[in-house]
């Protein structure tokens, strides 16, 4: 939406930078190497991570300011990735394309039957986000795009779950497509 595409971008420009979490390096290495995708990039910290490690990386965020900072970061850092200025409903997530896919601390629900069917057989899902919990640590977040407890479990049930936890505000889900 253009609307976050302004916020996001006023954002970044005051300086905002996107983290590495934790949860990616502790668990990537449960994905056959291959093709992964960020979604919702930001400044790119994990794109760039990925590429390090060896795998081919696809990525978008709708703040074309992020994604400038990303490609600059990329090419200072000697790495490869496609990284795309894009709303996630306007992706072409594709069909048995990838082999790893995150999402950071981004919420659009109608991404997650695009997320299934874009993942190979044997892919892996890393997808940590704020739960409803979070209103509690900071009130005037919008509630839309927090998670309901339990809520990835019923998304991705139908996948193997090699990872879940919900404490706090974070919901922490990884799980691979059979
Ligand atoms: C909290 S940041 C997370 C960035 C990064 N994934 C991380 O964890 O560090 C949320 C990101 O979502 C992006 N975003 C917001 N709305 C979006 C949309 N409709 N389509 C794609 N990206 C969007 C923002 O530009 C921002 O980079």
């Amino acid at each position: 939406m253009i609307d976050d595409r302004l916020r996001w971008n006023r954002r970044y420009l005051e300086g905002r930078e996107s983290a590495l979490h934790a949860t990616l390096t502790r668990f990537y290495h449960l994905a056959p190497y291959g093709r992964a995708l960020d979604i919702a990039c930001g400044t790119g910290e994990t794109s760039i991570y990925l590429a390090k490690k060896g795998f081919s990386v696809e990525a978008f965020d709708v703040s074309d300011v992020a994604i400038r900072k990303a490609r600059l970061k990329a090419k200072r850092e000697g790495v490869s990735v496609k990284f795309k200025p894009l709303d996630a409903d306007r992706f072409s997530f594709g069909v048995s394309r990838y082999n790893l896919i995150l999402n950071f601390y981004f919420l659009n629900r109608n991404t997650f039957p695009k997320i299934k069917r874009s993942l190979k057989s044997g892919g892996v899902l890393i997808f940590e986000t704020y739960n409803e919990d979070h209103s509690s640590v900071n009130p005037s977040f919008n509630p839309s795009y927090l998670l309901r407890k339990g809520e990835l479990i019923e998304e991705f049930g139908d996948m193997e779950i090699l990872y879940y936890c919900e404490v706090s505000n974070i919901t922490t889900l990884v799980a691979r497509k059979p």
